[in-house]
């Protein structure tokens, strides 16, 4: 739409001049464009593949919002695969494979002695979701004694499944890892959302029921917990439960990778199944809660929008990435329960067109705001920011012929279902290697909290 206005506008010279994103979704040559510049401008925010930097990691450690936790470049390097399929462009392959190879840690299971003190549950899961990534797009294992993506994806899965706890709730992972971090008394959707997705890809990667059966366990357990709970006709995926009060209560906050996460997981699912019902309903399910809370009637219906903190503008650093997961997911599912496609494209569709119309910010005149129901830009930016508009625009190029490889299908990434068994299944016996300190204590663990105004905002917004 822009596009066409574009060259009647006597402004066009003036908008290029100043770097605005142009984008016409239906151009594969416009999104590569636009995506291209979007890519550049979030890798100017890492600097891990110069000498003396550490590879894969972006700027932190973190000790309040304004650095990037390790779990967020572990899902850059995924969106950065997505984006080399969308495009073809393999500018980032290299950095990708690097940063992959790089924070596998001693164990070979995505937990590095540099990150372990704080590990959530869902940290690690971003880690091996992009193992995952790398072998669902066929990028060959990188061989000798490295191990295969697949393996990769393996090990954190092997490293999770003693992490089940049925003492408290019946079930669920807790957040974190390790008991002396802050939010361990919770069981998140997150952490509960990755484990099931990352069981759904594997089985349906291996074909190996042992993965299917804890994807179902997993979802069951989130089903029947108060995560997820039905109000007015939609599916409501709230974001934590606290496991010392028996998971009783719930905290009533929506995002949109909660619900990506578990989209993802259903689709693969679906179609492990082989288009079963059971997950038909829930993919339905959860697609309509999504329509409901992140496309909101009154931005037009189409334009994703994180409701919890845009408008209020005081998403953190983490928030400020989740649209790129649910666009991402999204764009699979399309591929994986090909009958959701005609409502997935064009809410995707519409929210890459507003998304480019955000990015008009910064000193380049092109860095991306949050809000993309809004042309202004809104003052903010950052990798989530440029990650969330890369994803949604090159999430509109996905065909048929992108749909995540499997072993039967031309995958060849090697299996190893015993991956990182050998290393220490007490977590606790980590530390009796790496003894903690008390700074790693309080750089731990934030949480998904957010500032009273935008609860209020998003309840007066349902009322509305
Ligand atoms: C690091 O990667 C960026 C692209 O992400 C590239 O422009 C730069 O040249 C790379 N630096 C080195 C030292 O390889
Ligand atoms: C861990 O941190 C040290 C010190 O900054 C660094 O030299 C090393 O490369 C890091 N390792 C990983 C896997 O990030
Ligand atoms: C805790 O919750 C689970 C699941 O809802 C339930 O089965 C169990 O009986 C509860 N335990 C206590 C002590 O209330
Ligand atoms: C799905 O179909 C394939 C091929 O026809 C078959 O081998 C497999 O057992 C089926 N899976 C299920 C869960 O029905
Ligand atoms: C399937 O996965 C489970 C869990 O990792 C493993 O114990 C089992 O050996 C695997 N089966 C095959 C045939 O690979």
């Amino acid at each position: 739409m822009w596009s066409s206005l574009r060259n009647i506008l006597p402004l066009a010279g003036l908008l290029s001049m100043t770097g605005a994103l142009d984008v016409d979704v239906s151009s594969a040559d416009s999104v590569k464009s636009a995506t291209s510049s979007l890519a550049y401008d979030m890798m100017t925010y890492y600097s891990g593949n110069e000498s003396g930097n550490v590879p894969g990691i972006l700027p932190g450690p973190c000790a309040d919002i304004s650095c990037y936790y390790w779990w967020e470049a572990g899902a850059m390097w995924g969106a950065l695969i997505n984006y080399w399929q969308y495009t073809g462009d393999e500018s980032y392959q290299p950095s990708v494979i690097e940063a992959l190879k790089f924070q596998i840690g001693p164990d070979k299971n995505y937990n590095p002695p540099n990150q372990s003190k704080n590990m959530g549950v869902d940290d690690q899961d971003f880690w091996g979701f992009a193992a995952m990534e790398a072998a669902e797009a066929g990028i060959p294992d990188v061989g000798g004694d490295f191990p295969s993506w697949l393996a990769l994806a393996q090990a954190v899965w092997n490293f999770q499944v003693p992490l089940w706890e049925t003492g408290t709730c019946g079930g669920g992972f807790r957040w974190q890892v390790y008991s002396f971090n802050a939010g361990y008394n919770l069981k998140n959707t997150i952490s509960n959302g990755g484990f099931f997705q990352l069981s759904a890809r594997l089985a349906r990667y291996t074909g190996n029921q042992t993965y299917a059966d804890w994807a179902d366990t997993v979802y069951e357990w989130m089903e029947g917990s108060l995560l997820f709970q039905e109000q007015d006709g939609h599916l409501y995926i709230w974001d934590n439960t606290d496991a010392n009060n028996n998971c009783s209560d719930v905290e009533h906050y929506v995002w949109s990778y909660n619900y990506g996460v578990n989209l993802l997981g259903a689709a693969m699912m679906y179609d492990f199944t082989n288009g079963s019902d059971k997950w038909k309903t829930r993919i339905d399910n959860i697609l309509d809660g999504a329509a409901f809370l992140f496309f909101p009637a009154d931005y037009g219906g189409n334009i994703m929008t994180e409701m919890l903190c845009e408008p209020a503008s005081n998403c953190n650093n983490d928030q400020s990435s989740f649209k790129a997961y649910l666009s991402r997911w999204m764009a699979v599912t399309s591929l994986l329960a090909p009958y959701t496609k005609d409502s997935i494209m064009p809410k995707l569709q519409a929210s890459a067109e507003a998304a480019a119309k955000q990015c008009v910010g910064g000193n380049n005149g092109r860095e991306c705001g949050r809000q993309w129901y809004s042309t202004t830009w809104d003052g903010s930016k950052g990798v989530g920011q440029q990650m969330c508009a890369l994803a949604v625009i090159g999430a509109t190029q996905i065909t048929q012929d992108m749909i995540p490889l499997t072993l039967t299908t031309g995958g060849t990434s090697s299996s190893n279902p015993d991956a990182g068994n050998d290393a220490p299944h007490n977590p606790e016996d980590e530390f009796k290697r790496n003894p903690i300190t008390s700074g790693d204590r309080a750089g731990a663990a934030i949480l998904t909290i957010v500032i009273i105004g935008a609860v209020i905002g998003l309840c007066v917004w349902i009322v509305l």
